[in-house]
């Protein structure tokens, strides 16, 4: 056993984002790319030495070599023991709960979640504090300030021990233990959600898909759904994680779920529809003919969460992201309970959970969860959905359809510019930053602002302050557009529009999002002058 130090310099650019660090995947392969990036989070976590460190991943081109130096760096570094997933896969969540559940110092997850993966793809790695949650952003600070700083890193000559055998061996004098990685995500569902009422549900003839997109859900909804729930076989489609995901983009929206999509519209459709992400955070849930969105997802999940057997008593609060619909604020009025609007990014709900103010959170990109675990939860909130639909012996759009009844309709889209000019997506938001102040008052397409502001999120648990979150634009008939850049790209800038409407009227209620919506996105785009900065016509995909 040797541990080598090895020379090396800062490599620019190993700056995290909304999740971690995100780069095209040679990027990430080119020598010592990976192995800085490593130490840097060793070092900015405030070393490993004797720590326990979970580590796994999506599964996508590279994890499994990645991994193997994580190991070896661990190590080096003096980690008492790392925790790994079979073949190296862990979902997201079931990372999460594994901190949490084996008391661990932390965790490193290999994903670039929805993005697509293979040689060619998208690769990413986050670290997880012990409370299971994405690192907050004072650690993402010292992990990037190390980056800029590193000088060596230390690795292990010895070779990692192979992943897919399920056992504990040496590294060193680091312990390696290879787990199952479904196992304890189960016995954690069936704590939270009514395992005989959802056979029963089956067995009287239920009918569902779920896409896991060739991802990381695969074996996890195979052992629930299939296995433990008896749904019938073939119900999970794509079940098999991939490398390279089949070459497609694992995310769950209507253009990368097409298929799913069209199933859940077509005469043929089942009671249900469920997909998961790359790293199985995300989730969508269709309902016959009617598609949920992320955002109505929350109020309805919020709403009827006492239904489901590990929320009988209730919740505590909800938080949902800033530029998600505000339907969840009319579920947390009617409850008497909490609600809290946080920047994009589900580590700003690490500090709400923990400190008990609130019991669920949702965003509108596709991500839903609760105080179960410290990350966002795909196939958890599918079978909270289903716990509610066996409960209430109502169907998905029957549920939903009743809750705009009783809060009104939040109609909602996200329209996304991918892969503009980095340059184009600063200018657009430099010159509306700029112009926030004259907002209201001016009219675009016929609306007229009436108040504008870029939002600030001050965390009521430790009072850490972070600015520039995005520019909020309220018109005058209650609509809103929300404008920001994404954070999880790896090439130029996406620029997102997040546009919605209030509804209160119940016989205008069932129109198409983008129709009724149809000013306010006109509004949007003249306002910000969108076709003219990105030379787009449209945007390349509508949530
Ligand atoms: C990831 C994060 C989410 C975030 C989403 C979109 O899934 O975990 O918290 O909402 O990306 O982020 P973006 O910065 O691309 O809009
Ligand atoms: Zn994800």
């Amino acid at each position: 056993m040797t541990i080598e130090t090895v020379t090396t310099a800062p490599i620019e650019g190993q700056k995290p984002g909304t999740s971690g660090l995100r780069k095209k995947t040679p990027v990430f392969m080119q020598p010592g790319y990976l192995e800085n990036y490593v130490q840097a989070v060793i070092e900015g976590v405030g070393g490993v030495s004797g720590k326990t460190i979970v580590v796994g991943g999506d599964g996508r081109y590279f994890n499994d070599r990645a991994i193997a130096t994580i190991l070896r760096m661990l190590s080096a570094n003096g980690a008492r023991k790392a925790i790994v997933g079979q073949s190296g896969l862990l979902s997201t969540p079931a990372a999460s709960n594994l901190i949490r559940t084996r008391h661990t110092d932390g965790g490193i997850i290999l994903s670039a979640s929805h993005n697509p993966g293979g040689e060619h793809g998208d690769f990413g790695l986050k670290f997880n504090t012990p409370n299971g949650g994405p690192a907050a952003e004072n650690v993402t600070d010292a992990i990037f300030a190390r980056s800029t700083e590193i000088t060596q890193y230390k690795i292990l000559s010895d070779e990692a021990p192979a992943l897919d055998v399920i056992g504990t061996s040496t590294l060193g004098e680091m312990e390696v233990e290879i787990v199952d990685p479904v196992t304890d995500y189960v016995t954690m569902m069936e704590g939270l959600v009514d395992f005989d009422r959802l056979r029963a549900l089956f067995k009287s003839g239920f009918r569902m898909r779920f896409d896991a997109m060739h991802a990381v859900t695969g074996p996890y909804a195979k052992a629930i759904l299939e296995d433990r729930l008896g749904a019938e076989p073939g119900t999970v489609v794509n079940g098999t994680p991939l490398p390279d995901f089949a070459g497609h983009h694992p995310d769950p929206n209507p253009v990368y779920a097409k298929e799913l999509f069209d199933l859940m519209a077509s005469a043929d459709a089942p009671d249900m529809g469920a997909a998961s992400d790359g790293d199985g955070d995300r989730n969508i849930v269709l309902g016959k003919g009617l598609p949920v969105s992320p955002s109505d997802s929350l109020a309805v999940l919020a709403a009827n969460l006492h239904f489901a057997k590990g929320y009988t008593t209730g919740l505590k609060g909800i938080a949902r992201s800033m530029p998600t619909s505000r339907a969840a604020d009319r579920v947390a009025e009617k409850l008497g309970v909490g609600m809290y609007e946080t920047p994009t990014g589900w580590k700003f709900f690490g500090n709400l959970l923990d400190a008990g103010r609130v019991t669920i959170c949702g965003e509108e990109s596709a991500g839903t969860g609760s105080s179960h675990v410290r990350e966002k939860d795909g196939l958890w909130a599918v079978l909270v959905w289903m716990d509610i639909v066996a409960a209430r012996g109502e169907s998905v759009a029957e549920i939903l359809r009743d809750h705009w009844q009783r809060f009104g309709r939040d109609y909602y889209t996200r329209h996304d510019y991918e892969g503009i000019a980095s340059s184009a997506g600063d200018e657009l938001m430099a010159d509306l930053r700029a112009r926030i102040e004259t907002l209201p008052g001016q009219s675009f397409a016929g609306l007229t602002v009436t108040s504008a502001d870029d939002f600030a999120y001050a965390d009521p648990t430790d009072g850490s302050v972070s600015r520039k979150q995005g520019i909020r634009v309220n018109f005058d008939n209650g609509s809103r557009a929300v404008f920001r850049l994404s954070g999880t790209g790896t090439e130029g800038a996406t620029l997102r529009v997040y546009l919605e409407r209030f509804e209160a009227d119940l016989t205008k209620q069932d129109m198409d999002p983008q129709e009724a919506l149809a000013d306010i996105i006109a509004a949007a785009g003249e306002l910000a002058s969108i076709q003219q900065r990105t030379g787009r016509n449209a945007p390349d995909v509508i949530t």
